[in-house]
């Protein structure tokens, strides 16, 4: 993450947020301010239902968790969902469920955050890394398909900003015995061409609930979830231990249980998910239209038949630097994913592919400028947005 750090964007909103806040049940108006890449959602609703959670003093383990998991592991179409305490957490869960370990290879694109790859390593096995598509920016078939040995046991494909993943890897990885993880992270709503929506794709999903996330929970959180009923039991016992219902612990897992408070926050969000959504897309759609004709930027493709569910807008810039200062002077927030990809990453100085280079990857990644979207965004900022990015080209 380059120049501010999220932290500091998200304490400043916080901040706007506590000023700004009155009485009522609407999320606090803003004038014209800078414009952050993201801000949280906090409203009465989320707060009624914070606080009847603390007051019932069921504060771990309860309803609110189950009820989470079932609601949007339906909203999804999976069987399961598995509330727990962050995305990297999910994402270590889904490769212990199938069974990942020392000696075996997972690929993964490089070109994204760095839980996708670094679970991997934490369950001993090695991540293998591949190239992303020249036009979707996800994981790349053909890139898959070389890096393929007899140890692959299963691959990560990262819904990328809100980009669902071709349906063609599903049929691949059923070709090959392969397993399909989605990370799903940034992909909350969003809907492949087959018309399954992320989380009901792969064999195990794994969703992140970080504040800036398209549905977040106040908090740390994320969510494992499976469209297979083999594994629904097992995804439940392992965030508790492995224990089953009289304690017995039948396999590794750990404590990584997500809060009661935090669950009851989550289910409001997902009521007003398909709505944010709308206005996420309705904001993607202007960005389009002013930006399709401009030199020198690339509007980030949609894949076809699907709908995205615009974590992030990104630019691919032939001018990143200047498009980043145009857009601080006049007040904007912007950043650059990713600009150093995993497999150069220090933490992988000494994997094999340290220094490989991925034609992709390596082309876009410190050019890929996102710009906010997020559904609190009021008209006038996304005129805003546009005029700053439009003032880029030719100044
Ligand atoms: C693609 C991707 N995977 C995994 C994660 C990890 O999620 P968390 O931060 O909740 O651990 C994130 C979070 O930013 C992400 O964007």
């Amino acid at each position: 993450m380059e120049g501010r750090t999220w932290l500091g964007v998200f304490k400043g909103a916080m901040r706007r947020v506590a000023k700004t806040h009155t009485q009522g049940g609407e999320e606090p108006r803003r004038g014209m301010e800078r414009i952050p890449m993201a801000r949280p959602s906090w409203d009465d609703d989320m707060r009624a239902a914070a606080i009847d959670t603390l007051d019932s003093l069921h504060w771990v383990k309860g309803p609110q968790g189950k009820a989470f998991g079932k609601e949007f592991s339906e909203y999804c179409g999976a069987v399961q969902g598995t509330p727990c305490q962050s995305g990297s957490v999910a994402l270590w869960g889904a490769l212990r469920l199938l069974d990942i370990g020392p000696g075996d290879e997972v690929l993964v694109p490089s070109l994204t955050y760095i839980a996708t790859a670094t679970c991997v390593s934490l369950v001993g096995a090695t991540p293998v890394f591949v190239d992303v598509e020249p036009d979707h920016w996800c994981v790349d078939l053909a890139s898959l398909e070389a890096a393929r040995t007899p140890r692959t046991k299963a691959i990560i494909a990262v819904h990328l900003f809100g980009q669902m993943c071709d349906d063609v890897l599903v049929e691949w990885c059923n070709e090959h015995g392969i397993a399909y993880i989605e990370d799903a992270a940034q992909a909350h709503g969003a809907v492949a061409a087959s018309g399954i929506k992320a989380g009901g794709v792969g064999d195990v999903a794994c969703f992140s609930f970080f504040p800036s996330k398209n549905l977040a929970v106040g908090g740390e959180g994320g969510m494992m979830m499976t469209r297979r009923d083999d594994l629904a039991a097992r995804m439940d016992a392992l965030v508790n231990h492995g224990r089953d219902a009289r304690l017995e612990s039948h396999e590794l897992g750990s404590n990584l249980r997500m809060s009661e408070v935090t669950a009851s926050i989550g289910r409001v969000q997902l009521q007003r998910l398909d709505g944010w959504l709308a206005r996420r897309r309705a904001i993607a759609q202007r960005y389009h239209e002013a930006f399709t004709p401009l030199p020198g930027l690339n509007v980030p493709a949609v894949r076809e038949g699907t709908h995205h569910a615009w974590h992030q807008y990104c630019l691919l810039a032939d001018d990143p630097q200047h498009l980043r200062d145009t857009l601080e002077e006049a007040g904007v927030d912007s950043r650059i994913y990713y600009a150093t990809p995993c497999h150069r990453q220090q933490v992988y100085a000494n994997h094999p592919q340290h220094e490989q280079s991925f034609p992709v990857t390596d082309d876009i990644a410190h050019r890929l400028v996102a710009i906010p979207v997020f559904h609190q965004m009021t008209d006038d900022e996304v005129d805003h947005v546009i005029k700053a990015v439009v003032a880029s080209i030719g100044s």
